[in-house]
């Protein structure tokens, strides 16, 4: 048997399902039952009828996951696979925040540690952070950890949030001038831009979009070209999607190292043997679970 046949063997006998996110590997994206973008991911967790699941991608979507299922086992193939925009922010610097900002209500990106969304009243993804804010119309909203998101909902709302200096480094590494190159020589092309890029990135770009919402839009819209202007794992979903049209990477950068940690081999090993398990301390759960489930209900 092959690798790719003993993962499917043994995720039979363990009664799993394989959720990947749209900056997996190739073979990781070809072998899930489902790839998505955070948002589509958290949803699709809340549905699953299997006695595991096993996430690929970093560690706080595994952990979104463990925290909406909580009869359930969550695997992951590699424990090591974190987010360095999640550990921007503790939930001890979130309180003493919170302490100087007493009548605000926290909104938390999903790229947050349980113990931070344990401590906030929403938490959004990059593909609905508008609309979960606009749902505080009369209230200071305190926005962590992703700046960036944060400034590109004050911007569309047009108002002032209190924003924690928090960003991905994989998107920060993306730079005005390797988007205007791009544009350069390929003038038909859209660029479409995730919210994590820097703000002067997205300003020169055509399309603010999550990655989910970019998979949608390129499917919907006539076009035959587009600039992909965010972590590359997304272009592998793109062109298999869309034979027919043309994808440009905006940088060699622009690759997240730790989504990249998750390997076949990996994931055939977690199946196999059980583990690594993601937990979550009960109480921390229920109290992050308020604001996930908030969240869903909005969007
Ligand atoms: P989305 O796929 O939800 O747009 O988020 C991107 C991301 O950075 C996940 O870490
Ligand atoms: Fe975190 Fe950025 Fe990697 Fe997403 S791309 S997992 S935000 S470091």
């Amino acid at each position: 048997m092959n690798l790719r046949d003993e993962i499917l063997n043994w995720k039979a006998q363990r009664n799993a399902v394989i959720l990947a996110h749209n900056y997996q590997i190739p073979d990781i994206q070809d072998i899930a039952d489902f790839t998505g973008d955070s948002l589509e991911l958290a949803r699709k967790a809340t549905e699953i009828d299997a006695a595991a699941i096993v996430f690929c991608g970093v560690h706080f979507m595994a952990e979104t996951a463990a925290i909406l299922n909580p009869g359930k086992t969550v695997l992951v193939p590699d424990p090591k696979a974190g987010c360095p925009m999640a550990d921007m922010l503790t939930a001890d610097q979130l309180r003493n925040f919170k302490a100087q900002h007493p009548r605000a209500k926290v909104v938390c990106y999903v790229n947050s540690t349980a113990e931070v969304k344990a401590e906030s009243d929403c938490c959004c993804t990059s593909g609905n952070a508008v609309e979960i804010v606009r749902h505080y119309p009369d209230d200071e909203v305190i926005f962590v950890p992703d700046a960036h998101l944060g400034a590109v909902v004050a911007k569309k709302l047009n108002r002032d949030l209190i924003l924690w200096p928090g960003y991905c480094p994989t998107h920060a590494r993306i730079s005005p001038q390797d988007l205007l190159d791009l544009k350069k020589a390929h003038p038909q092309a859209i660029a479409m831009a995730h919210p994590e890029c820097p703000l002067r990135v997205l300003q020169v770009a055509d399309e603010i979009l999550s990655t989910g919402q970019m998979c949608t839009f390129a499917r919907e819209n006539p076009a035959r070209e587009f600039i992909v202007v965010t972590e590359e794992g997304l272009l592998h979903r793109l062109r298999k999607e869309n034979p027919a049209k043309t994808f440009y990477h905006i940088s060699p950068y622009a690759v997240c190292p730790n989504m990249k940690q998750n390997t076949l081999e990996k994931l055939y090993f977690c199946l196999r043997d059980g583990q690594p398990v993601v937990t979550v301390d009960p109480a921390t759960a229920a109290r992050a679970r308020r604001a996930i489930e908030q969240m869903l209900a909005w969007s």
